[in-house]
C-alpha cells in the first residue's frame, strides 16, 4: 500500500521574479494554486486506486477500466504485412508495417489532416473521409498484392466500450471531436461499411486504443513493458491486468491469465473529490465541448495546457498586473495560446527573454511586454506543465502500486507531444515518484519514449487477431 512508503512532504519553492511587487505576489499565489503538494499527490493516488478497483468490478464506474481483448504478449517473432490506421491525435495516419520476425520491422506512412468540420459533422462523413485516405494510401504507397484482402488495425483513440477484439461502441467523444450519430454505435461496423460502399478491400481485424498500441509496440522489443501511456493531445494509460482482478469480466471460459486494460484515465475524478482544480481550469472546462468530463485530461494534456495558461494570463491582464493591462485579439481568443508555445517559453534562457518576447509581441501581438512580464509568463508555463507531470505521476504510481510492481521495477512506454517536448517533464515525473515512494523505487521505474508506437502496436494486434480468426475458422 502507498502508506507504507510515506516520505517527508517536500517543500516546493516559489520562483523569484524581477518584476513589480504585484507580479511577485501574483506568482506566489499562482504557484500555490498550481502546485500538487506531496500530501495531495498521496491523496490522489489513493483515490485513483479506489477508482481502479471500482472500474474493474463493475460497468459505469468513473474510471471505465475497459478490457481490450488483447491477451498475449508479443514475442518479436511475428511476421507479415499489415495496415494501421490512427485516428485521435492531431492527424489521421495511415501506415503499412512489415514485421520481419526478428524483432525488426519496416514502415511507410502518410499523414492526413482532418478538417474541423469533419470532427464535428456527421460520423458517416468522417468514416468516408478515412476510407478515402486508406484508398489513397493503398494506391499510392501500398505494397500489398492487389488480390489480397488487407488486414488493418484501427487505432481509435476515444473511450470505446470494447465487446470483442474488432468490435466496440463509442461511449463519448473527447479532444474536440463531436460527430453526430456515433455515440453507442460500433465504430468498426461504421468504418467497415464505408470500405464496403467504396469497394476497398480492407478488413478491420482489430480495434485498438492508442495506449494499448503503445504498450504492445514497446513490448515487441522490451517484453517486460507493463504499461503504455499517452501524454499528447489527450491522455490515457493501459496496463496488463490479471484476469482474476477483472471481476466484471463475463467473457466466458477462454483460458488466459492477463489482459491489457484500457483505463481511460482522462475521466478520473469527474466528481472533483481530489483534483486541485483552479478557477482557470474551471473556465477551460466550462467553455469546452465536453464540460464536466475528462477533468484529469484537462489538467494534463496538450489540447488544454495552453488554454489554462491563457486563462491565467488574461486574469492577470485584467488586474493590470501583466502587459500594462493590454491584451490582444489573438490572446483573447479561446485556444489562442498554443500549448507548443509553452515549451519554447520555458527553455528561453536568453538575457532579455527574447523568444518569449517574440511569441508575445510578434506572434500574439501584445503591444509591449516588460522583462518582469516575460518572467511571469514563463513561471506560469512552468507551473502548469509541472502540475501536469506531477498529476501524471500520480496515475503511474496508482497503477504500479496496484499491480505490485514497485519493488521489482517497471518499464513504462510513453508517447505524446507533452511528454516528448515539455522541458523536464520526465524529471518532474520521477521527482514526484521519489517523493511518494523514495529514491530507490522511483529509479526502478523506467520510462521509454515510444514515438508513434500506437500504429505499430495496432498492426501487430491486427496480425494476432487475424491469425486467431484463421485458426478458429479451420477448427
Ligand atoms: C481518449 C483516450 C485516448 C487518449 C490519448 C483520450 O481523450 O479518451 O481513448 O487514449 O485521449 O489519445
Amino acid at each position: 500500500m502507498i502508506s507504507e512508503y510515506c516520505q517527508n512532504d517536500v517543500k516546493h519553492v516559489v520562483p523569484d521574479i524581477d518584476g513589480t511587487a504585484e507580479q511577485q505576489e501574483a506568482m506566489t499565489s499562482l504557484f500555490h494554486q498550481f502546485n500538487v503538494t506531496t500530501a495531495s499527490a498521496r491523496t490522489i493516488v489513493k483515490q485513483f486506486m479506489e477508482e481502479m478497483g471500482k472500474g474493474l468490478d463493475h460497468e459505469g464506474a468513473t474510471l471505465p477500466m475497459i478490457p481490450s481483448f488483447v491477451t498475449g504478449r508479443p514475442t518479436g517473432s511475428e511476421k507479415g504485412k499489415y495496415l494501421a490506421l490512427d485516428l485521435g491525435g492531431t492527424n489521421l495516419r495511415v501506415c503499412e508495417f512489415e514485421l520481419k520476425g526478428d524483432g525488426e520491422f519496416s514502415v511507410h506512412q502518410q499523414k492526413y489532416v482532418v478538417a474541423q468540420e469533419l470532427k464535428t459533422g456527421e460520423m458517416r462523413h468522417l468514416c468516408d473521409f478515412i476510407a478515402d485516405c486508406v484508398d489513397n494510401f493503398i494506391t499510392e504507397y501500398g505494397t500489398h498484392h492487389i488480390s489480397e484482402k488487407i488486414q488493418l488495425g484501427f487505432t481509435f483513440s476515444f473511450p470505446v466500450n470494447q465487446t470483442d477484439i474488432n468490435r466496440g461502441t463509442l461511449m463519448h467523444w473527447t479532444k474536440g471531436f463531436n460527430c453526430n450519430n456515433a455515440i453507442n454505435k460500433d465504430v468498426v461496423i461504421m468504418l467497415q461499411d464505408s470500405f464496403l460502399r467504396k469497394n476497398i478491400s480492407v478488413n478491420i481485424a482489430a480495434l485498438v486504443n492508442d495506449t494499448v498500441g503503445t504498450l504492445m509496440a514497446n513490448a515487441y522489443s522490451h517484453p517486460q513493458t507493463s504499461m503504455g501511456i499517452i501524454l499528447g493531445t489527450g491522455t490515457n494509460a493501459a496496463y496488463y491486468e490479471k484476469l482474476s482482478n477483472i471481476t466484471k469480466w463475463r467473457g466466458g471460459d477462454q483460458v488466459f491469465e492477463e489482459m491489457v486494460v484500457n483505463m481511460e484515465w482522462g475521466a478520473f475524478d469527474l466528481e472533483r473529490r481530489v483534483l486541485p482544480m483552479t478557477m482557470y481550469d474551471n473556465k477551460v472546462d466550462r467553455e469546452s465541448i465536453n464540460p464536466r468530463q475528462q477533468l484529469f485530461e484537462k489538467l494534463i494534456s496538450g489540447m488544454y495546457l495552453g488554454e489554462v495558461v491563457r486563462n491565467a494570463v488574461i486574469h492577470l491582464i485584467d488586474q493590470l498586473i501583466l502587459f500594462n493591462g493590454e491584451s490582444s485579439t489573438g490572446l483573447n481568443e479561446q485556444w489562442g495560446f498554443e500549448t507548443a508555445y509553452m515549451s519554447t517559453i520555458v527553455v528561453d534562457e536568453t538575457p532579455e527573454l527574447e523568444k518569449i518576447r517574440h511569441i508575445l509581441e510578434d506572434t500574439l501581438q501584445v503591444p509591449s511586454t516588460t522583462f518582469g512580464d516575460r518572467q511571469l509568463v514563463k513561471s506560469i508555463c512552468i507551473a502548469v506543465g509541472r502540475r501536469a507531470a506531477r498529476l501524471s505521476a500520480c496515475g503511474v504510481a496508482a497503477v504500479l502500486a496496484h499491480t505490485g510492481e514497485l519493488e521489482a521495477g517497471a518499464n513504462v512506454a510513453i508517447d505524446g507531444s507533452v511528454y516528448e517536448f515539455f522541458p523536464k517533464f520526465q524529471t518532474y515525473l520521477t521527482e514526484t515518484l521519489d517523493e511518494l515512494f523514495g529514491q530507490e523505487v522511483a529509479q526502478g521505474i523506467k520510462f521509454t519514449l515510444a514515438r508513434d508506437g500506437s500504429g505499430f502496436g495496432a498492426a501487430m494486434i491486427a496480425m494476432m487477431a487475424h491469425k486467431a480468426a484463421l485458426a478458429k475458422a479451420e477448427k
